[in-house]
């Protein structure tokens, strides 16, 4: 039977909306009024006003984009979208020769480009189960979703390019990828972060209490603050080191897309977290404020002991001290960012050169190798035909 034939048995009719209206399913009944689920059409329903609107429990239809209450999260989705970039348009030429030349590195600089592609490779994965599974569900505000989307593609993006710099190199697939559970440094972190979505994924996960409130505030601080705001920053530090010495370039030139991503996932979940906390400042007691402190300093001391494995004996001018000092600045200002006091005083940024990485521009980027610009608008040109 054709498409046309089979839609041609079916009527509109057999569809009476009073029939949809009234259908209610078991999910939508248990979700009680918090619009996570699929909610039944309310026919002749008022249209949504922008005080409505909240980052968790909101009430309001969440399939209406606009009115835009939280213009940062707009703005940051249309960032993000002008900073598209795919792994394959990066010229991975230089790379496979050096690697292949027994010359052309030392035995710990292939180690430090393994174990990173292997924490990397499988971190980002979990960031977009993460996403998806967990904390998507929870988040109730339309234009903070359209973000979340995009972030989700981007972490897509992530784990293909990592996957193009393990094919391209000739490395062992099943290796790299299966180093987050034979590595100890590679599989802490993620042990570390696993738990934390455990709990939201959870299908009979709600949020409406205090508690469970505080349960996703928690694994938004431990992902977006801990795991994309510190267990990044030592391995991103490490490649685009090679890169700025003109070793790896088209590695370092794809952790630099993915760090400009990263930084601004990151400064979006902040916002979030920020934002759910005025609107919800019972949510950030004291008690639970001195639990995010011990959260984001098991994350610095972990992230500290993947320096110390990665790199016993430095390489590149870098050392595990470097990395100490480093991950205090980070962590002080991690810790700023949410609205805790500094943990490490005095601490200073010994790599001042990774903001400006952060920062790349897109007409002209550090290594220099092929650059692809996306525009916005204006770029589609459709046949007249
Ligand atoms: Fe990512
Ligand atoms: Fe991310």
């Amino acid at each position: 039977m054709s498409n046309t034939e089979m839609n041609s048995s079916i009527s509109w009719n057999d569809f009476p909306v009073e029939d949809i209206m009234n259908r209610k399913t078991q999910a939508v009944a248990e979700t009680e009024e918090i619009a996570i689920e699929f909610e039944d059409l309310e026919m002749g329903a008022a249209r949504i006003r922008v005080d409505e609107k909240r980052i968790i429990n909101c009430r309001a239809d969440l399939n209406q984009l606009v009115p835009f209450k939280y213009s940062w999260a707009w703005e940051k989705y249309l960032t993000a979208c002008a900073n598209h970039w795919m792994p394959n348009e990066i010229n991975m030429a230089a790379d496979i020769a050096l690697w292949k030349d027994p010359n052309g590195l030392t035995e710990d600089e292939r180690i430090v480009i393994k174990r990173n592609l292997g924490f990397f490779s499988t971190a980002d994965s979990l960031v977009a189960n993460n996403l998806v599974l967990a904390v998507y569900r929870h988040i109730t505000n339309p234009e903070c979703r359209q973000y979340l989307l995009r972030q989700a593609f981007e972490e897509a993006i992530h784990t293909h390019g990592y996957q193009h710099i393990i094919q391209s190199l000739g490395l062992d697939e099943a290796e790299v990828f299966n180093m987050y559970r034979e590595i100890p440094s590679v599989a802490k972190k993620a042990e570390w972060a696993i738990p934390y979505c455990r709990s939201l994924s959870d299908r009979n996960f709600r949020t409406g209490t205090p508690e469970n409130d505080q349960r996703l505030l928690r694994d938004l601080i431990a992902f977006y603050v801990v795991f994309e705001g510190i267990f990044f920053y030592v391995g991103f530090t490490q490649i685009l080191s090679m890169g700025r010495r003109n070793k790896m370039t088209g590695t370092s030139e794809q952790f630099q897309y993915i760090l400009r991503d990263e930084s601004m996932h990151m400064n979006f979940g902040i916002d979030v977290i920020n934002q759910i906390k005025i609107e919800n400042p019972h949510l950030w007691s004291e008690d639970f404020q001195q639990e995010m402190i011990t959260l984001i300093k098991e994350g610095i001391d972990l992230e500290y002991q993947y320096a110390v494995d990665t790199m016993p004996r430095g390489i590149l001018g870098l050392n595990a001290n470097m990395f100490k000092e480093y991950l205090h600045y980070v962590g002080n200002r991690r810790c700023l960012q949410i609205g805790l006091p500094e943990q490490y005083p005095g601490a200073e940024n010994p790599f001042p050169w990774m903001s400006e990485m952060m920062d790349l521009k897109k007409e002209k980027n550090f290594f220099e190798t092929r650059v692809i610009e996306y525009q916005a608008g204006g770029t589609l040109n459709w046949d007249e035909e």
